[in-house]
């Protein structure tokens, strides 16, 4: 099938390698040129594991193209996708406009029938805002194609984004009574859902939900069982003991039960206010998610609060991670731009340390940052070495390496990856999160 993916982001650009990876005729579009004329030379414009080599072999099998011009990569395409970015807005609803002009261009240009399928995470009655505004569009112009608004969500995560979109745990697609455009979904998942992942349809406006539902779900149980280390800090309990505890029921299940400084990234921080937004605009109350979103703050202040008071006047802190998870150079929402700029403004330094992520973080931190190229020349004569995002690399250091080349022992463990006793063996004194 010929399909085009308008954004050519962190969900549009693995979609379209995927696809074509699948089999499919895939046209990348956005409207960063620096974007597309990297693309096109077969340079990934972000780092994700997997994705160059899905991109190099699509270009050469010449089932993946990639434009600025959206009328070069409309006909003859069954679906168009819009896996354009919906960021916080006013009062944190997710702004839709780059959504909308998508919405419209394609009804402006399209020559023949086409269905517009919604691949970025948008609220609940956005298709059928879209469709007004295509059937408006359409109207204006004289034309008659019929043009099927579909909500398709995206549950990938960064750094697994690859996997995640060959091997869904679901697909869920929203159709509103239009048979041939659930058909034409289910031809183009038919690669997936053949080797047993499944495919849900349900109505378009129930899969805008199930996105936010989900994301929120998620973050609730991260807020949950941080939460719960404030508790264990004031008692004799050790918050990964209880979430073990917690997880090995069956009913609970043990991901997502791990504390640290919170979640961050561009999905749950914004997903999770876009909820509490739509709950405000509908006057239905959204008492738990508010909960969720007030407790991540709070984990993330309490941690930093502790570190910058412990450091002594004029302290170097090494910091370990810059992204907002391992595995991804995505800055959005990390906690490195809450506590690197705190830190510089109390007169510290910083020796900052991250594997794929420093080349993004650059231009978003204090100009005064110290970026090293190790994670030990990181530690050099710190004072106190701050753990913000788990890369591998991270886990396995050799901690009495690490006491070697610090000139203090702090070590701050934000997402709880150390042994505590193994860390007191080699001589640091160990700050974790919820843990005595
Ligand atoms: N990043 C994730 O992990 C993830 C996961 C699931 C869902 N989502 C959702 O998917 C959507 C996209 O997220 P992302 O992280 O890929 O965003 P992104 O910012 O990485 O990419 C968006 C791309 O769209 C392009 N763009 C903007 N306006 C355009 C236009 N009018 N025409 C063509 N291109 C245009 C931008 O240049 C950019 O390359 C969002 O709604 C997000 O919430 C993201």
């Amino acid at each position: 099938m010929k399909i085009a993916i308008v954004g050519t982001g962190y969900v549009g650009l693995v979609s379209a390698a995927c696809f074509a990876e699948l089999g499919h005729t895939v046209c990348g579009v956005d409207i960063d040129a620096a974007k597309i004329r990297k693309l096109k030379e077969g340079i990934s414009p972000i780092y994700e594991p997997g994705l160059e080599e899905l991109i190099v072999s699509g270009l050469k099998s010449g089932r993946l193209t990639f434009t600025t011009e959206l009328t070069e990569a409309l006909p003859g395409c069954s679906i168009v996708f819009c896996a354009v970015a919906t960021p916080p807005g006013e009062g944190y609803k997710a702004d839709l406009r780059a959504v909308f002009t998508v919405a419209k261009t394609v009804a402006e240009r399209t020559e023949s029938d086409i269905v517009f399928v919604t691949k970025s995470t948008v609220p609940v009655g956005t298709g059928k805002k879209c469709e007004e505004l295509i059937t408006e569009t359409l109207k204006a112009r004289g034309a008659t194609f019929r043009i099927p608004v579909v909500s398709n969500p995206e549950f990938l995560r960064e750094g697994m984004a690859v996997p995640d979109t060959l091997m869904p745990d679901r697909i869920v697609v929203g159709v509103n009574h239009d048979e041939g455009a659930k058909e034409l979904m289910e031809e183009l998942y038919r690669p997936i859902t053949r080797v047993g992942k499944p495919i849900v349809f349900m109505t378009r406006e129930s899969a805008e939900i199930v996105k936010y539902a989900s994301n929120s779900f998620l973050a609730t149980k991260i807020s949950f069982i941080n939460m719960l280390t404030e508790l264990t800090e004031k008692t004799e309990a050790n918050i990964r003991d209880v979430a073990m505890g917690i997880g090995l029921d069956n009913r609970i299940g043990p991901r997502f039960l791990h504390a640290g400084i919170g979640y961050g990234g561009s999905c749950f921080p914004k997903d999770v206010k876009a909820l509490l937004a739509t709950g405000k605009e509908l006057g239905v109350p959204m008492d738990i998610i508010e909960a969720t979103d007030r407790i991540n703050f709070r984990q993330r202040q309490r941690f930093f609060d502790r570190i910058l008071k412990s450091l002594p006047a004029r302290a170097t802190v090494g910091i370990w991670g810059l992204s907002f998870k391992p595995k991804t150079d995505d800055m959005r929402e990390a906690p490195s731009l809450d506590l690197l700029p705190a830190l510089v403004r109390n007169g510290h330094t910083v020796r900052a340390y991250d594997p794929a992520a420093m080349e993004t973080a650059r231009p978003l931190l204090p100009k005064e940052i110290v970026y090293v190229d190790d994670l030990f020349a990181a530690a050099d004569k710190a004072d106190a070495v701050v753990l913000l995002t788990e890369w591998d690399i991270f886990r396995g250091v050799d901690l009495n390496e690490l006491k070697r080349r610090m000139k203090g022992a702090d070590l701050f463990d934000g997402r709880n990856v150390y042994e505590p006793k193994e860390v007191v063996r080699a001589s640091l004194i160990y700050h974790g999160i919820g843990i005595c």
